[in-house]
C-alpha cells in the first residue's frame, strides 16, 4: 500500500474539507441529484496521489450526490446520519474492530450493553437480547430464521442442521413489509407462504377476529404471524396485546417489525400504540431510521437467543476463542462484523432519553403541519389523518390536473425535495416520511411553497 500513516494528517485534513464542503452544500443541493453518469475514469494500473485522489471525488463525486442526508429528502423512511454519530463512525473505521468471538476488545461488551439500552429506551424487558445488523431487512430475515427454528423444534426437528423439508409451518400477516417478504423468500419458505389476514377497516392494521378464525382452522403443526409497528404506509399499529394472547393459545411466534414505529414509544408510552409489543417472540428495529445513526444499522431482538443462536452457529475450529459471553458471530448472518453499535452507543449517551425524543416529536409535529396545510389546500386532498411522522396526499382531480406520479415528478425535479409513491386503499398517492434529525419548519414551509405552485 503506498499511503502510510505519516499521511493521516493529510488525510484528516481533506476528510474535514470534504465533510464542510458537502455539509454547507445540504440546502443548496438538488435534493435527488440530476448527475447520475459514472465519473470518466478509468481503472489505474498505477494509483493515483491522495491529491489527485481528493479534487476527483470533490469534483466528480460530490456534485452527483443526493441531500438524502439534509431537511427535505422525504422518500422512503430515510433519516440522516446525526452529528455524534457521524463522529463515532469515523471511529468505527478508524477502531476498526471485527465484533465477532469476543474476548479480545472491550467493544463486545459495549454491543451487549447498547443492546441494553436500547431495551431501556423502550422500556422493553431485559429479557429481550440480540444483535446489531446492517438493518430491518436483515432483522427481518433473522426473524424468520429463528422462527422457522422455533417451527422445527415443536416438530422434533433443527432446521439449522436438516432443512425445512419436514417441517410444516403456516405463516400469517395483514400488511407486512416489503422486506418481511423477501426474507421469507430468502429464508426458503417462500414469498408467497404466508396468508393474508384481513385489515381493520380504513387501515392496514390486523383484524384480530379474523387471526383467531384462521389459527383456529389451521391444520399446520407450527404457526407464524408476523405484525406491524407501524405500517410503512399508513403507520397503522397491530394490536399486540390481543395477537400476543391468541399466539400464546395456539402456540404461535409472534414477530414485530417495528423497525421506525417502536420510536413512537417515546412520545406515548408503553400504554400507547405500541402496547403490548413485549408480548412478542422477536422484533425489528432500524437505528438508521430514526435514531438517525449512519447505515447501515438495524436490530433483531428476540426473547429466545438459544434458537437464534442455534440458527447461526458453525463449529469451526480455527474460530474457537476465548469469550465469555455469546459471540455475535453465532447470532447473525455475517462472521466478521462491523462495530456498527458504536454510533447507537454514542448517540444514546449524547442525546439522552429526552434529546432522542425531541427529535422525535419535532418531526412528528413537522409532518402534522404539512397535513394540516394539505387538507385546507384545494389542490391537494390528505388521504388519511396523519398521527405519526408520515404524510399520505394525492392531487385533487377537480383542481390539478396531474396524476400522483406527475406530482412526484415535478417535485423531484425541482431539486427543492424528494417524495416517494405509495398506493392506499387501491389509490396511488404521495408519501411525505419525515424522519431527519436535521428538518425545520422552514423546510416544512419550502416544500409547501413548491407544492402550492404545482
Ligand atoms: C416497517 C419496515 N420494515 C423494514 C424496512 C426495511 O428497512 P431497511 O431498508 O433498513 O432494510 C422498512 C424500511 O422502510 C420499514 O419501514
Amino acid at each position: 500500500m503506498q499511503y502510510s500513516l505519516q499521511a493521516n494528517q493529510t488525510i484528516l485534513d481533506a476528510l474535514s474539507r470534504q465533510f464542510f464542503i458537502f455539509h454547507q452544500s445540504l440546502q443548496a443541493r438538488d435534493v435527488a441529484s440530476k448527475k447520475l453518469a459514472q465519473p470518466t475514469v478509468s481503472f489505474p494500473e498505477r494509483g493515483i496521489s491522495f491529491k489527485q485522489l481528493d479534487q476527483l471525488i470533490e469534483t466528480c463525486i460530490q456534485p452527483g450526490l443526493s441531500a438524502s442526508n439534509g431537511g427535505r429528502y422525504w422518500g422512503f423512511v430515510t433519516g440522516g446520519a446525526n452529528p455524534i454519530a457521524t463522529y463515532a463512525d469515523w471511529l468505527v473505521t478508524t477502531f476498526n474492530q471485527n465484533v465477532s468471538k469476543g474476548g479480545d476488545s472491550v467493544a463486545t461488551a459495549l454491543e451487549q450493553q447498547t443492546l441494553a439500552w436500547l431495551c431501556e429506551l423502550f422500556e422493553l424487558p431485559q429479557t429481550f437480547g440480540g444483535t446489531f445488523t446492517t438493518g430491518a431487512t436483515a432483522a427481518n430475515l433473522l426473524a424468520v430464521i429463528t422462527a422457522r427454528q422455533y417451527a422445527g423444534k415443536q416438530q422434533g426437528i433443527d432446521v439449522a442442521k436438516s432443512g425445512m423439508k419436514h417441517v410444516n409451518v403456516s405463516i400469517y400477516s395483514a400488511t407486512p413489509h416489503a422486506s418481511m417478504i423477501k426474507s421469507l423468500g430468502l429464508a426458503g419458505l417462500g414469498q408467497d407462504s404466508w396468508q393474508p389476514i384481513v385489515c381493520n377497516n380504513g387501515e392496514e392494521s390486523m383484524n384480530i377476529a379474523a387471526l383467531e378464525a384462521a389459527l383456529n382452522a389451521c391444520n399446520a403443526s407450527s404457526k407464524i404471524v408476523i405484525a406491524s409497528a407501524a405500517t410503512v404506509t399508513g403507520t397503522d399499529y397491530d394490536d399486540f396485546t390481543a395477537i400476543s394472547k391468541i399466539c400464546k393459545r395456539y402456540n404461535a411466534w409472534l414477530h414485530v417489525d417495528a423497525a421506525f414505529g417502536i420510536f413512537e414509544r417515546l412520545i406515548t408510552g408503553k400504554d400507547g400504540k405500541t402496547r403490548g409489543i413485549e408480548y412478542a417472540d422477536s422484533i425489528t428495529l432500524d437505528c438508521h431510521k430514526w435514531l438517525n445513526v449512519p447505515y447501515d444499522c438495524g436490530v433483531f431482538l428476540t426473547r429466545h437467543i438459544p434458537l437464534l443462536q442455534a440458527s447461526c452457529e458453525v463449529a469451526a475450529p480455527y474460530l474457537a476463542g476465548s469469550e465469555n459471553g455469546i459471540p455475535f458471530m453465532s447470532l447473525g448472518i455475517e462472521n466478521s462484523r462491523r462495530f456498527r453499535a458504536f454510533p447507537v452507543w454514542a448517540t444514546l449517551m449524547g442525546y439522552g432519553r429526552e434529546g432522542i425524543r425531541a427529535n422525535i416529536k419535532a418531526n412528528i409535529e413537522q409532518a402534522a403541519i404539512l397535513a394540516s396545510w394539505l387538507d385546507k389546500s384545494a389542490k391537494f386532498d390528505l388521504v388519511k389523518r396523519c398521527e405519526l411522522n408520515v404524510v399520505l396526499f394525492k392531487p385533487n382531480s377537480a383542481k390539478l390536473n396531474l396524476s400522483s406520479n406527475e406530482c412526484i415528478a415535478k417535485l423531484n425535479a425541482s431539486g427543492q425535495v424528494f417524495l416517494t409513491p405509495g398506493n392506499w386503499q387501491g389509490q396511488p398517492i404521495i408519501r411525505a416520511a419525515l424522519s431527519n434529525w436535521s428538518i425545520s419548519v422552514e423546510d416544512v414551509e419550502k416544500v409547501i411553497a413548491i407544492l402550492a405552485t404545482l
